[in-house]
């Protein structure tokens, strides 16, 4: 990839993702999220873990069997036979991915018991092995993070010269913080020969609260693959939210001059079939997609919105594929939204009537928490009723 200014946008919601307890998709959910994230321009769908089970493996080769524009990807450990597992799941692609992958850190080494030139050697070999059967391979240092300095630099040069084409630097606790996050990704691509001919991709939790950040801190660092799940799925706290970066890398484009080829007005739709097919609801107060992120309730906000909708929103509910009312009623809102609200439900009315409908709307919303359309029809039905 020479384009610069173009990030990749690498999917996991159907293997990180699903690796959220209980967040299990059946067979054909996964058809569907993955023709859906192919369709919205995903660059590369980590489809999931063929070794894992049966099921994966089916659904891994069906999605590529499927797939149309996407590279579709399936993760391996540093073990051959996962490697040849995942191999025969993505081989049906038209463009596949093998993803290998071994924990680099101290904590992680410690699980197999491999000391640093052991690891290095594994690294050599299960590279190579994943790139003698297909032309793009994915590595990743788990907890890279959390890996010394000079023995990440160490392993990142032998698997870019085994013949990695990406190597993904995970946070895998999410344990960094946005200027570490850049710094490191900028120090791998200054210090490890053979760097430039590669692509450095990140891959963020969000156990702190800061996936997303970090994630865009990785690109100021030079990376140009994010790693992200549909509304930041993904084990304990999640992973970086599809929909957070690419809006914005899209919003902030004069700070952030980047862009992906992801359809952004897909966002929202997809965002509720995971929620569906995975059982996670998305919390209300949720960044881009939540039930709450393009409304406005209070009377400033409101009467803002109605005359300028730039005053409170910096982007377009429709740039998400969002075509709803962004006015909600209650207890916080103005006479000018209830005016407004009124007019889309066809009652016209002179500064009296509105007077008047204003003190019932207030008593009533004073009572109810969410006041629907239907309340407003009813309260004008009475309000005729008693003139
Ligand atoms: O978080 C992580 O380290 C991972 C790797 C498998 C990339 O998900
Ligand atoms: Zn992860």
């Amino acid at each position: 990839m020479t384009d610069q200014s173009q990030v990749l946008i690498f999917d996991t919601t159907l293997r990180d993702g699903e690796q959220s307890p209980g967040a299990t998709m059946t067979h054909d959910e996964k058809l569907e999220i993955a023709s859906l994230l192919d369709e919205m321009g995903v660059d590369i769908i980590e489809a999931g873990f063929p070794i894992a089970s049966i099921g994966d493996f089916e659904a891994v080769s069906e999605i590529a069997k499927r797939s149309k524009n996407s590279v579709i990807c399936g993760l391996a450990r540093a073990k051959m036979p996962d490697i040849d597992r995942a191999w025969e799941a993505v081989k049906h692609a038209g463009k596949p991915r093998i993803h290998t992958f071994i924990g680099t850190s101290p904590l992680h080494r410690a699980i197999p018991n491999l000391d640093m030139d052991e690891m290095a050697q594994v690294i050599h070999d299960t590279v190579t092995h994943a790139r003698n059967l297909c032309d793009d391979v994915q590595w990743s240092p788990m907890d890279a993070t959390r890996t010394e300095h000079d023995y990440l630099c160490r392993v990142v040069e032998i698997a870019i010269k085994a013949g990695a084409t990406t190597i993904n630097i995970p946070d895998t606790v999410g344990y960094t913080a946005p200027v570490e996050s850049a710094d490191l990704i900028r120090m791998l691509i200054e210090t490890v020969p053979g760097a430039d001919e590669i692509i450095f991709s990140t891959h963020c939790h969000n156990d702190l609260g800061m996936a997303t950040a970090n994630s865009l801190a990785a690109v100021a660092g030079g990376a140009r693959q994010i790693e992200c799940t549909i509304n930041g799925l993904g084990e304990r706290a999640g992973n970086t939210a599809l929909e957070e970066v690419v809006m914005a890398m899209r919003v902030r484009r004069d700070i952030m001059p980047y862009s992906t080829r992801v359809d952004t007005t897909k966002i929202m739709n997809l965002s509720r079939r995971v929620a569906q097919v995975s059982g996670f609801p998305v919390q209300f107060n949720k960044a881009i997609v939540g039930k709450n992120a393009f409304l406005h309730e209070s009377g400033i906000h409101q009467d803002g919105v109605l005359k300028n909708v730039e005053t409170f929103e910096i982007m377009k509910p429709a740039d998400i594929g969002l075509n709803e009312a962004n006015i909600a009623m209650g207890k916080h809102s103005g006479r000018a939204a209830l005016r407004a609200k009124l007019r889309d439900l066809g009652y016209e009315m002179g500064d009296n009537q509105l007077k008047d409908v204003f003190v019932r709307f207030k008593a009533l919303a004073d009572r109810k928490k969410e006041i629907y359309d239907d309340d407003l029809i009813a309260l004008m039905t009475d309000s005729a009723a008693n003139t």
